[in-house]
């Protein structure tokens, strides 16, 4: 019998709920994706390339034409200037370059800090890499970091410590007073960062987003990650990059070149094309999703729900404690049944949930779907 080294992984909560609400014929307000279309220039190019015969291995750290449109984008909107060849790497989704990220920094033993409520990949990477996860939770009812308690836990053998900001789940965004303190105690404590940042535009109310790579001594222990499937509306095209100094770069790279050896050819192809066409493409993004957000919470305001509205990433959380006792993992499988609205229970984002009532809905969905999901969430 083979002994799991992931005994308590199983099929994630976004498969499962997103087949009963295909089952249940739900409203699909579960997996974090659009269900609208991306820009017909990049899906035209996409086809264009594919047709074109640009089908064959890409270079392992990416098409040149690609990660210098990045470079230019960070240069253009986060003041960042980077070296396309040695500090940037294009990966087939930013799940995999946090998992080479981690793979690459964590030895057996080492502890790696995790910020709960957090995006489900980072513990089981941490789990391979024979790394042992420390979770500290995020204060509420915020969900801002606690840096008090988080460099409480910090001992001889931690070595990593992984941020996501805007947040999976809970829409909360870094201040820059956070990056700060990260900066410092990483600094102090000579650990190494993995920023999770793929919904970098995705900030509402005239908030900024704050790249880790806008603070020098940060930026030199860290790997930042992004997604062009979130910024550009194409989860299933899973690629995205990571940005980290050059000797960092060359870890990833090691472990990259031996996980997924390159990202897609004609999709990088696509994305450079694109980005170079339209540079600001991504700047228009908060204010289409800040209108979804506004109006999903503004047609829930007469339900029986209580929320803040998501300060960022396309998640929105509600608070059904005026409603319901019930654990959120029972309760968001009831409500995809009847009356048919899919959600993720928050829950499943902690090693250890609090006593907290919260479930999550990605709101980047067609305006219609979104007032269909809280009329019948009205109800409840
Ligand atoms: C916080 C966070 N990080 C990473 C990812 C994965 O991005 P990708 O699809 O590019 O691997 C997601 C996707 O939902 C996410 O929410």
């Amino acid at each position: 019998m083979l002994q799991s080294k992931l005994p308590d992984v199983g099929t994630t909560i976004f498969t499962r709920m997103s087949a009963l609400a295909a089952e249940q014929q739900a409203l699909n307000l579960s997996q974090g994706f659009p269900d609208f279309p991306a820009p017909l220039a990049l899906r035209t190019a996409l086809a264009h390339h594919a047709l074109e015969g640009h089908n064959q291995y890409a270079p392992m750290a990416g098409l040149p034409a690609l990660r210098e449109a990045i470079a230019g984008q960070l240069a253009r909107h986060r003041g960042v200037r980077c070296d396309p060849d040695t500090e940037v790497t294009v990966v087939p989704g930013a799940t995999e370059a946090i998992y080479c990220a981690i793979t690459a920094c964590v030895r057996p033993g080492d502890e790696v800090i995790l910020l709960d409520p957090c995006y489900d990949s980072y513990r089981p990477a941490v789990t391979l890499a024979g790394g042992v996860p420390v979770h500290v939770p995020l204060h509420t009812p915020a969900f801002a970091p606690d840096w008090e308690r988080i460099e409480q836990a910090i001992s001889a053998r931690t070595r990593l410590l992984v941020i996501n900001s805007p947040h999976n789940p809970t829409g909360a965004v870094m201040s820059r007073e956070d990056l700060l303190q990260l900066e410092s105690l990483v600094t102090r404590h000579g650990l190494f960062v993995v920023s999770d940042e793929v919904y970098e535009y995705l900030v509402y109310d005239g908030r900024q987003h704050h790249s880790a790579l806008q603070f020098e001594a940060l930026r030199s222990r860290c790997f930042a990650v992004f997604s062009f499937g979130k910024t550009f509306g194409v989860t299933g095209w899973k690629t995205g990059y990571c940005v980290a100094p050059p000797a960092l770069t060359a870890e990833l790279r090691k472990v990259h070149q031996f996980v997924c050896f390159v990202a897609v050819t004609p999709v990088q192809q696509a994305l450079a094309d694109f980005m170079t066409r339209e540079p600001d493409y991504p700047l228009g993004l908060a204010a289409s999703y800040q209108h979804k957000r506004d109006l999903f919470c503004a047609a829930l305001a007469d339900s029986r729900f209580t929320f803040q509205p998501s300060a960022g990433s396309y998640f929105q959380l509600l608070d059904y404690s005026a409603v319901s006792a019930s654990a959120d993992t029972l309760l968001c499988e009831q409500w995809t049944r009847e009356p048919g609205v899919a959600s993720i229970p928050v829950s499943v984002f902690y090693q250890q949930p609090p006593p907290q009532r919260l479930l999550r809905f990605c709101f980047a969905k067609q305006d219609e779907q979104l007032l269909r999901a809280a009329e019948r969430l009205c109800k409840i």
